[in-house]
């Protein structure tokens, strides 16, 4: 008898385990959603207020407020981007990504390059309140060939043959 209840109670446990797990799935289904939403917004600004950035800072005199509310932004995303990587929130979603799967693959590689964005956008906005000179389009680089080094290995390439759908 004794033995039957065990049994009954690692079922039940069981079957709430499995409905709980359910549940999870359709609640994060939508989080997923959310986040490759979300993520795609952040790049393309962050995109958008880099490229700025990079012009500015090879002005003769630059516009050293524009500049400091700029690296501001890279820093927060920077530091927020650790966050837009969700398991599931790859090309297995189903959902239109150009972030590849090496992401979850190689995590510490990734991660790796993720904490290297955050140090050189972190630096980068020292030499900004610092004022303008010549290393602030020197780390403004750097900053970019992180933003390179990461999409040449994680994300999608464009080609030419992607438009025609192949
Ligand atoms: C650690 C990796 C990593 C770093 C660092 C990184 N990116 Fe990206 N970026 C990605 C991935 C992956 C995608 C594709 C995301 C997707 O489609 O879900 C992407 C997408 C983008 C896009 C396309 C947005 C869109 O969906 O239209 C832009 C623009 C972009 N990144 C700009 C930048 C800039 C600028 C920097 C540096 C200041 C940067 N990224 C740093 C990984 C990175």
């Amino acid at each position: 008898m004794k033995r039957n209840y065990q049994h009954g109670i690692l079922i039940g446990a069981a079957l709430v385990g499995m409905m709980g797990g359910s549940f999870a799935a359709l609640a994060s289904e939508s989080d997923i959603k959310q986040v490759m939403s979300e993520r795609h917004e952040s790049f393309e600004h962050m995109g958008e207020v880099f490229e700025e950035l990079s012009r500015e800072v090879k002005q003769k005199s630059p516009d050293m407020v524009r500049i400091q509310q700029d690296v501001s932004r890279i820093d927060v995303w920077a530091k927020d981007q650790v966050n837009w990587f969700p398991i599931g929130s790859g090309p297995e979603s189903g959902i239109k990504t150009d972030a590849k799967a090496e992401i979850w693959e190689q995590p510490a590689e990734f991660r790796a390059l993720q904490d290297e964005f955050i140090v050189e956008a972190g630096v980068l906005k020292t030499v900004a309140f610092n004022g303008p000179g010549d290393d602030l389009a020197a780390q403004t680089e750097k900053v970019g060939e992180v933003c390179s080094q990461c999409h040449e290995t994680y994300r999608k390439q464009f080609s030419l043959f992607s438009i025609f759908g192949f």
